[in-house]
């Protein structure tokens, strides 16, 4: 069982050398639009990046994902396309676009960007023309529409409660005025979903892919990816699904044919795999010559076991997979040490490298989760009137978790600032809030606005900084001018200075490349490893996430702490330190 694993086997993974970028780099998250604004409306765009990037490379990141900016109605974030192929004007042009991969190719950053081929915006050409067609055309074909059941129709064809809540049918009217067939939407209804066995839609997704690549992006991050196929005759399943979720298995075998861990028949079908391969040729097409896998394709899927997530990563199909079961775990040494174990073997099964995530637009800020009474619980977005996190704590465990996470093999990402130590908006008043879980839960959930406020640069300014006019498209809280940053460059014991310290110091050590292995003997609330690159000295990390100091070994030299060690013989709680 791998839990002997960890307790016996001191090395569970070895270090490699491989100039394969996305194996060991730190990708940085952009939402565009809460980054930067250029043109003074309140919402960020692409100028806004463009002009921010060299933020990003002094920052000492490898590459940035940047979320939809494709045209959109914006019902889901941008997670809702209508064109593909262009720019949403409240983010720019494609000339805009194109100026951004240059400028970040000139500072050696590489462009992921985002792709959503689970549905289009019920905008899309391709769904009006559904709705104008009549049942069983060739248009409807192209998503899930299916009669309802009962007498009139009048209930939803299967009981399928959508990720955002409430149903995932919508009636629709059809064009004579009858109530008419209903339509599968997994997320929102201004989101259906479409019928990923349709050689059309298979073929323009292909071309979408292609389109981008010539422009020079160098992967693609596939949203909800283990959600295009479903279940012959959609077969019923009342659970509702919850976004960015992972379950651990207590005594997950490596085996990748074990069965899901929480089977859905709207998830993590067979049928996927085969997409995943064909696109992966897609990017192999724009390998130059004599060099291979340049292009990337990173897997947003939340399956679990690790062995699940591990096929999406087989040699032949996508080149990472988010960790969301990392993501998910809450303060607890054990459990990071079952989750990293679990990661690492699994992904070295397909050759695959591991991936480290602890925030993204759909969850609530680390520092904050860690600073809840429950540390680590993941509730859908915080109100006012809500246990609030302890922002102090919090912070401190979110630069310790920051900081074993960067130490970890693999490849590392950031959701745009982090580094800046950023906590959730826990007070947003319900009259701008935007993200459709707030609208579909009736309030039960406040949704994902929280983490979506716009960044602040300078702590002075109005908007700090983020927009020339001082608008922005979500209110800022006050408080935000000490997370500016204008007020942490060159401050020494600032979060912006201590990721810059620790990504300077992952390249310099080679940490991605690493191998790990457990070190033994230390306090049950320790993490305690060293990873060891294939050349150079490596390190020894420890992260205290009890609440009591511990000593340090002797002699040790400490070359990063997440928090001021005012005893240097001391590892106080909650605090990470990189030995060497
Ligand atoms: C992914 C995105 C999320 C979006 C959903 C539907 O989970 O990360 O923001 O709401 O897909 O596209």
């Amino acid at each position: 069982m791998l839990q002997n694993r960890v307790m016996t086997t001191d090395r569970v993974h070895e270090p490699f050398v491989t100039d394969e970028w996305w194996r060991t780099a730190v990708i940085y998250q952009v939402y565009p639009r809460s980054f930067a604004d250029s043109d003074g409306d309140g919402h960020g765009d692409l100028p806004g990046i463009t002009a921010r990037l060299d933020h990003l490379a002094a920052l000492g990141v490898d590459a940035l994902w940047l979320s939809p900016f494709y045209r959109s109605p914006m019902k889901d974030g941008g997670y809702d396309v209508i064109d593909y192929r262009d720019v949403d004007p409240l983010f720019g042009t494609l000339a805009d676009a194109d100026a951004l991969i240059a400028r970040a190719h000139e500072l050696g950053l590489r462009v992921i960007v985002d792709v959503v081929p689970n549905h289009t915006s019920a905008q899309h050409p391709w769904f009006e023309a559904a709705l104008a067609a009549p049942p069983g055309s060739p248009e409807r074909d192209r998503y899930l529409f299916r009669d309802g059941k009962g007498e009139q129709g009048q209930v939803e064809p299967n009981n399928w409660i959508s990720v955002l809540g409430a149903p995932a049918w919508t009636r629709i009217t059809e064009a004579d005025g009858t109530p008419g067939q209903w339509y599968c939407h997994l997320f929102d209804a201004s989101q259906p979903d479409l019928n990923w066995a349709h050689p059309k839609v298979r073929a323009e997704m292909e071309e979408t892919l292609r389109f981008w690549l010539r422009r020079g992006v160098d992967g693609f991050r596939v949203d909800v990816a283990h959600a295009l196929i479903k279940a012959d005759g959609l077969p019923d399943h009342a659970k509702r699904v919850e976004m960015a979720s992972a379950g651990v298995a207590a005594d997950a075998s490596l085996d990748l044919d074990a069965p899901s861990a929480d089977p859905h028949p709207a998830f993590d079908q067979d049928g996927v795999h085969e997409i995943y391969r064909s696109w992966r040729r897609v990017l192999d097409e724009f390998d130059p010559p004599g060099e291979r896998h340049t292009r990337a394709l990173v897997a947003e899927a939340w399956v679990s076991p690790e062995t699940r997530l591990a096929r999406y990563i087989r040699p032949d199909e996508m080149q990472q997979a988010f960790n969301f079961g990392f993501l998910c775990t809450k303060w607890d040494a054990a459990a990071y040490r079952r989750i990293i174990t679990e990661s690492l073997a699994s992904c070295d099964l397909v050759g695959a490298p591991a991936t480290w995530v602890l925030s993204n637009h759909d969850v609530v800020r680390h520092p904050s989760r860690f600073g809840l009474p429950d540390p680590g619980f993941r509730p859908n977005g915080i109100y006012a009137h809500d246990p609030q996190p302890d922002e102090a704590l919090g912070l401190r465990r979110g630069r310790a978790a920051t900081a074993f996470m960067l130490a970890l093999p693999g490849s590392a990402y950031l959701y745009n600032g982090e580094e800046l130590g950023l906590p959730e908006h826990c007070a947003l008043p319900d009259e701008v809030r935007q993200a459709p879980e707030f609208f579909r839960t009736e309030g039960k959930e406040a949704g994902r606005d929280g983490c979506r406020v716009p960044l602040p640069w300078a702590a002075s300014e109005p908007g700090f900084g983020f927009s020339p006019t001082g608008r922005t498209w979500l209110p800022q809280p006050v408080e935000w001018a000490k997370y500016a940053v204008d007020a942490q460059a060159g401050v020494a014991t600032s979060t912006l200075e201590f990721y810059r310290e620790a990504l300077r110091l992952r390249r310099r050590l080679g940490l991605g490349g690493g191998g790990l292995a457990w070190l033994p003997g230390w306090d049950d609330k320790v993490l305690a490893f060293s990873n060891f690159p294939a050349s150079g000295p490596g390190i020894t990390v420890l992260a205290n996430l009890g609440d009591t100091p511990l000593p340090l070994p002797e002699c040790a030299k400490v070359l990063l702490a997440s928090a001021d060690l005012p005893n240097p013989e001391i590892l106080p709680a909650n605090t990470t330190v990189w030995l060497a």
